[in-house]
């Protein structure tokens, strides 16, 4: 088996990246149960799919990505945009990358795309947030230069999270990168 070597902000073999386009809803929908590994059980589920209705695909395309293997099927994509409020500001909604394409750099790609566009655009700061029962996630972000904001409280391993950020019982993870 040949070792694959990341170049940052390169996507591996033969991956093609564009933005994404209202008739991709329906498959990313599909990703968005498939790919957490089941977090959350089928109300986990509900919860991703309502946070990415068609119109991050009808107005946030120009600032999101997806990225299909040869054969056209989704690999991965990432939804985000340059905050209309907060001129320093960019963020991160949501990411992907398919189970079996993981660990292969493509979601430091997207990232590092995603972090060129807002630079461009004069953004000096990019924000997101996850759930703190998503470990993954937490370990990525810190990977990814990712700053932990301080919270209401930590959590046994000492995240920092902030109760009810998105509602009753929805306690989210909040993060900052420098650009
Ligand atoms: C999180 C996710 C997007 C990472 O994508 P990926 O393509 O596997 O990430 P990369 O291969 O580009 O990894 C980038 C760096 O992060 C690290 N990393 C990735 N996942 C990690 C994890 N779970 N724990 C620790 N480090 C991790 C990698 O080791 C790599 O570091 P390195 O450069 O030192 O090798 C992917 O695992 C995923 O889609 N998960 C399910 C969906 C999800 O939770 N999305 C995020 C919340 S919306």
């Amino acid at each position: 088996m040949t070792e694959r070597t990341h170049v940052p902000g390169q996507l591996p073999g033969d991956l093609t990246l564009r933005h994404p386009a209202p008739a991709d809803h329906a498959r990313l929908q599909v990703a968005l149960v498939g790919w957490w590994d089941g977090l959350g059980g089928e109300a986990g589920a509900l919860q991703r799919r309502l946070l990415v209705p068609r119109l991050f695909l009808q107005h946030f395309a120009d600032t999101s990505l997806l990225v299909e293997r040869p054969d056209r099927t989704l690999h991965a994509f990432l939804i985000g945009f340059l905050s209309q409020s907060d001129p320093a500001t960019a963020y991160i909604h949501f990411v992907g990358v398919c189970p079996e394409g993981r660990g292969d750099g493509v979601g430091s790609a997207l990232y590092e795309r995603f972090f060129a566009v807002a630079r461009a655009a004069g953004r000096s700061q990019v924000r997101c947030i996850t759930s703190p029962d998503n470990r993954n996630s937490v370990a990525y972000h810190r990977r990814m230069g990712f700053r932990l904001e301080p919270g209401d409280r930590t959590d046994a391993e000492g995240v920092p999270v902030h109760e009810d950020y998105d509602g009753p019982g929805l306690d989210r993870v909040s993060f900052v990168r420098e650009l």
